[in-house]
């Protein structure tokens, strides 16, 4: 993935949510479109069920909504197809994937390379990978041991919680966490974030070389 980032104007944004997802982040990328602090508009909300609460959340921003569920199409490609002809109808810049806690089909990241986002609940490539997202997450971080957590906002490639790492925010792991109590510290830290890199993103300031991140202020070659 080698993609460089010339936004003229405000980018096109859709976020993609799963299942009963809640949708606190999406709502404040939705917030950082209103403030300013992102350089872009949230276009389109992609979920899976028309009952979940994010979806609600996306109604009462008068952000259009979409509900493509897998279960509807017969195999991963049809359900990328369906996808993709959403995204195209919208002309979208960015894809965030904000509590979508499945494999996004590989057309879609193909077509879509470098123009994907995800925010993970913990400091990959630690406690990532298949079965690890929401509370499984914070459940493994707190059985671990480990004095540390975080997030992380990272471009998507093909494999589960993979792809070049845009930015990470630590938080510390007390001995009387549970997974509750850290989940609730991280989520902070996953709001603030998820808009930090998408803000960046937005006024092209994000660059993908060899499978890195790089910052650039000006487009230029570092
Ligand atoms: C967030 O904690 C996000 O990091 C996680 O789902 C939650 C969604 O919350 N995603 C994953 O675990 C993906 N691997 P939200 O609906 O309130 O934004």
């Amino acid at each position: 993935m080698n993609t460089e980032i010339h936004p003229m104007h405000k980018i096109r944004i859709a976020i993609m949510v799963s299942g009963h997802g809640r949708g606190s982040n999406m709502q404040a990328l939705i917030n950082g479109c209103h403030t300013g602090m992102i350089n872009g508009e949230v276009a389109l909300v992609i979920g899976t069920r028309s009952d979940a609460p994010a979806i609600q959340r996306a109604k009462e921003s008068s952000v259009d909504t979409r509900i493509i569920s897998p279960n509807r199409h017969p195999d991963d490609n049809s359900y990328g197809q369906a996808i993709m002809e959403a995204l195209d109808s919208k002309k979208i810049d960015l894809v965030c994937l904000a509590g979508f806690m499945r494999y996004l089909p590989s057309c879609v990241v193909r077509k879509y390379a470098g123009k994907i986002m995800n925010v993970h609940p913990a400091l990959l490539p630690f406690f990532g990978g298949k079965g690890m997202y929401g509370e499984h997450v914070h459940q493994a971080v707190v059985a671990s041991g480990m004095r540390v957590s975080g997030c992380t906002v990272h471009f998507v490639d093909e494999d589960y919680d993979n792809g070049p790492i845009i930015l990470q925010t630590p938080v510390p792991v007390y001995p009387e966490d549970t997974p509750e109590t850290l989940a609730a510290r991280v989520l902070e830290k996953e709001h603030s974030s998820y808009v930090e890199a998408v803000r960046l993103y937005s006024l092209g300031m994000l660059k993908i070389k060899n499978g890195k991140v790089f910052l650039c202020n000006d487009n230029s070659e570092e």
